[in-house]
């Protein structure tokens, strides 16, 4: 590999949902030891680094995104000792380590909010954003808590109200406070020191709330809080300083990276804040939004490639723990062919791919029926199918009982295709999903030209073919994915036709032998990757 590969810029990052990945210890919750023991199969697979969601003590109101103590592991999850042993493990295999840090709210377990909360004098009473009540005892303002309800809770004891983004359980921390940004500076350093290689900043961009608490334009929106207009609970113009600092603090460190989870992201936000001096990368969802339509896909694409110029860098997210499996959303019963296709689609861009874990063999949402569900966003809107719980079902590793995730009681359902849905099948089958993300990953780490080449689309208003060069001053690659079940001709202009072109991908042929005319024929759902030779 040449040695100006950057493993956050030139790598892809997976994402692990520990408590779903493997249990060690047959508690039914998947853990740390859990996910050293099969470290090798993501090097095997060929990603660069993993993002584990949150590992901190939690009380799992939002399964880890409250985090009672940031310097600890939970000991569902293990020990700091079991923390170091799979940063040393994953370091020896040459995979970086990401961690997810939520620092715009904590637990109301926290030590820090228990103290808050105790009085109204208490040092760490403006480590969080308590108000006084508007008259008739009334919330300060009308903002409203993503998670449902309104986003103050009163507190009877010390008669004032604490706001919360998320969950009541979740009290936002009180950014303004100089104590509190030292401390968390520090939760950085703990980490760093322990050899973590960056983190996934939780909704960064709604760390700083106005601080007059004006009220937020209306607007038509489903759920009460999609119905105002995010002016003054998200990018505020505070937090760009405090960016700055986060990101002096991680260049202190050799290669050190972070990325933050842009909250109500646009294309346009995302690549605002992953500038130099600022985050090394923001998430852009848009390809969440894109329907089975490769115009769509090619239009997100152009769109997010002109946001970027030469000095930041996009992401591409196919599928995360907040929504619905690829696999549910694009694919048809248990066929895979869709997702090979957008497997070729997310690797082959410029910009960092990310792939949520089990994504790679095509689990599917699990249907949790009202009983078992855990997450509060989906207890909350019942029945409104907003929840989350379905992708977040333990990963499916073999045949065996509980598909290998735990000899125990896995803490949530398996899907029912568990039995023949598993990475031990899948390995054993040449044309499988797993194989195809295996590939695909060899390929961008052998093609320069995948990583960082320019995008040139071939065709500009694709009805079921979406086709694409990927050029830099060395090499030439030619992407052509065929979205239909019917074949479909890729016409080339003259001297894209008349180059050489070698075979570097096919999930339909072995061989590829030029074609007469200056058409290539393309199999359906065929993702085909051509090199110029
Ligand atoms: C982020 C996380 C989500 C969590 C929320 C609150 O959106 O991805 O899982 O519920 O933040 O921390
Ligand atoms: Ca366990």
């Amino acid at each position: 590999m040449d040695s100006n590969f950057l493993w956050w810029r030139d790598g892809v990052i997976y994402q692990i949902y520990p408590r779903s990945f493997a249990d060690s210890n047959g508690d039914g919750i998947g853990d740390l030891p859990g996910i050293q023991s099969k470290l090798d199969y993501l090097v095997e697979l060929g990603v660069d680094a993993l993002w584990l969601s949150p590992v901190y003590p939690s009380p799992d109101v939002d399964f880890g995104y409250d985090v009672a103590d940031y310097t600890d592991i939970d000991p569902k999850y293990g020990t700091l000792a079991d923390f170091d042993s799979l940063v040393e493990a994953a370091h020896q295999r040459g995979l970086r380590i990401v961690m997810d840090l939520v620092l715009n709210h904590s637990s109301d377990q926290h030590p820090w909010f228990i103290q808050s909360r105790s009085s109204r004098d208490n040092p760490y009473r403006d480590w969080y954003i308590w108000r006084d009540p508007a008259p008739g005892k009334r919330p300060p303002n009308g903002w409203q808590s993503v998670f449902g309800g309104k986003a103050w809770e009163w507190d009877e004891a010390t008669g004032q109200y604490y706001y919360h983004m998320f969950c009541r359980e979740q009290p936002d921390l009180n950014w303004r406070n100089p104590r509190v940004r030292q401390a968390i500076l520090d939760v950085f350093r703990f980490w760093m020191e322990r050899g973590v290689d960056g983190f996934r900043l939780d909704v960064f961009n709604v760390y700083f709330k106005d601080d007059q608490l004006r009220e937020n334009p209306r607007r038509l929106g489903r759920r009460p809080f999609d119905s105002q207009v995010h002016l003054y609970d998200c990018d505020r113009p505070e937090m760009i300083p405090l960016l700055q600092e986060i990101r002096a603090l991680l260049d202190s460190y050799p290669e050190r990276y972070a990325v933050g989870e842009t909250f109500l992201s646009t294309t346009s936000k995302a690549a605002g804040y992953a500038r130099p001096g600022l985050l090394h990368a923001a998430f852009d969802f848009s390809f969440l939004a894109c329907k089975w339509d490769p115009a769509a896909f090619l239009k997100t694409i152009q769109a997010i490639d002109s946001q970027y110029s030469q000095d930041g860098w996009p992401t591409y997210v196919l599928g995360n723990h907040d929504v619905d499996r690829i696999a549910t959303r694009y694919a048809h019963g248990e066929d895979d062919e869709r997702l090979k296709v957008l497997a070729a689609l997310l690797l082959t861009q410029r910009g960092t791919p990310f792939i949520y874990q089990g994504d790679e063999i095509g689990m599917r949402n699990v249907h949790v029926p009202r009983a078992e569900m855990k997450d509060p966003v989906g207890l909350r809107y019942w029945p409104m199918p907003v929840g989350r719980d379905g992708e977040r079902s333990p990963m499916q590793w073999s045949g065996g009982a509980h598909a290998g995730f735990t000899i125990g009681t896995p803490w949530m359902r398996l899907h029912a295709n568990a039995p023949i849905r598993h990475v031990e099948s899948q390995r054993n089958r040449p044309d499988s999903l797993f194989h195809v993300y295996r590939r695909l990953l060899r390929l961008r780490k052998e093609l320069p030209a995948l990583r960082g080449g320019m995008f040139l689309p071939l065709n500009y208003e694709p009805r079921s073919l979406l086709a694409y060069l990927r050029k830099d001053e060395g090499q030439t690659v030619l992407v052509a994915l065929n979205f239909s079940r019917r074949r479909n001709r890729l016409v080339l202009g003259g001297g894209l036709a008349r180059s050489g072109w070698r075979l570097a991908y096919s999930s339909k042929r072995a061989e590829y032998t030029a074609p007469r005319d200056s058409s290539l024929l393309l199999e359906p759902y065929e993702a085909l990757i051509l090199v110029q030779q």
